[in-house]
């Protein structure tokens, strides 16, 4: 049997194999509901053979949202759209549902990336972070956050948590990536505060790992509770792959599951120079330090290498993101290339390459 496709078990959840949809926003939604579009994107993820596909980032607070597009789930009406959207997904296939709860921090705000992504120069709304830091040139200033702002925050990550079990999801990922709000807690370059929640690392963790603690204690042990973290801030003077490290133990003490090793835009303008798997040391390091179940992700778009990435301990899950909005059936494909035979759904049979030697 192939490593992809072998069957993964996180916490007591099984999954049936080690393709994961990666979360990605598709700003379609009207407010914070999902729309048409997502039952027909995620419908087509759904029957295309993934272990597991987790939502796009979905906002715990309509200030955290990026754009005005973005999911949400800070009342209860969203979490009821949700409920019904992953109850028809259910009906379609037995893919593992997860949702992503984020808050986009100093990146809320904008247009959605289509239209430019810079800030909203109307129909905006505030915006807080750590410190009174703009992400960008065109991007909105921040007011740095109010001990009235972590109560509130940190409750709407516990009350999302609530909502999205309500809903049903399988597991839950909380976003510390990318330079949404927990992840720039993280990053000396957009925390420059003087309290308790800036400083040494110990202090950058205690945001994150307050509302972590939080969101554990209402998502029952039964269900997985992930993470995505950056391997680094891939810019001077901003958080090394050391602090990851520290965070990722801190996260495994604080209950959570698994863990999967990202990367992206904390400051703005930053260049990475990315190549198929690209992230590999980074996930590796973090599995073999932590013992964490880990997920790879980064220009993972080739099934052999997947495979050999779980084959060589780099991981013990990938996460694909682009290659899975071109060919939403990515996983039933590599699942054929690496000889695991058709597992196609039955509609599907006649498509199988078995089917048609030769073609
Ligand atoms: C993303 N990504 C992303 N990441 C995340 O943690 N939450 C999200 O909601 C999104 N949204 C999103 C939208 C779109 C359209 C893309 C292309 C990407 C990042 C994504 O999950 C993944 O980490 C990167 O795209 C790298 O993986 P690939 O694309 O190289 O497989």
């Amino acid at each position: 049997m192939s490593a992809l496709f072998s069957p993964l078990r996180i916490g007591q959840l099984d999954f049936s194999n080690r393709v994961f949809v990666a979360p990605m926003c598709q700003y379609s939604g009207v407010d914070g509901l999902p729309s048409d579009w997502h039952c027909q994107h995620y419908g087509s993820l759904a029957v295309g053979g993934a272990g597991a596909i987790t939502l796009e980032a979905t906002a715990v607070a309509p200030e955290g949202r990026i754009t005005n597009g973005c999911l949400g789930l800070w009342n209860d009406a969203q979490a009821s759209a949700l409920a019904q959207l992953i109850n028809s997904l259910r009906r379609l296939s037995p893919t593992r549902l997860g949702i992503q709860l984020s808050h986009a921090g100093r990146k809320a705000s904008c247009h959605p990336p289509w239209a430019g992504g810079e800030a909203l120069a109307q129909g905006g709304w505030p915006i807080v972070a750590p410190s009174a830091i703009a992400f960008g040139p065109n991007r909105s200033l921040p007011s740095a956050m109010t001990e009235a702002d972590f109560e509130q925050i940190s409750q709407a990550f516990e009350d999302g948590a609530r909502r999205a079990l309500r809903a049903g999801f399988d597991y839950l990922e909380l976003h510390l990536a990318h330079g949404y709000l927990l992840s720039s807690f993280l990053s000396p370059l957009a925390n420059c505060r003087g309290d308790r929640y800036g400083g040494p690392l110990s202090n950058r963790m205690r945001f994150p790992l307050e509302v972590v603690s939080k969101v554990r204690a209402v998502w029952p042990d039964s269900k997985p509770l992930g993470v995505r973290v950056n391997a680094h801030d891939w810019c001077d003077g901003g958080a090394g792959f050391e602090d990851t490290l520290a965070l990722c133990h801190a996260l495994k003490s604080a209950g959570v599951d698994f863990v999967c090793v990202s990367a992206g835009a904390v400051v703005d303008g930053t260049r990475i120079s990315a190549t198929p798997g690209y992230l590999f040391e980074y996930a590796r390091r973090v599995r073999e330090a932590t013992g964490m179940v880990t997920r790879a992700v980064g220009l993972i778009h080739d099934s052999q290498l997947a495979e050999q990435a779980l084959c060589d301990g780099v991981a013990d899950c990938v996460a694909v993101a682009r290659a899975m909005l071109f060919d939403p059936r990515w996983a039933l494909k590599a699942a054929y290339l690496l000889g695991e035979g058709a597992r196609f759904p039955p509609q599907m049979m006649l498509a199988s390459p078995e089917r048609w030697p030769g073609a």
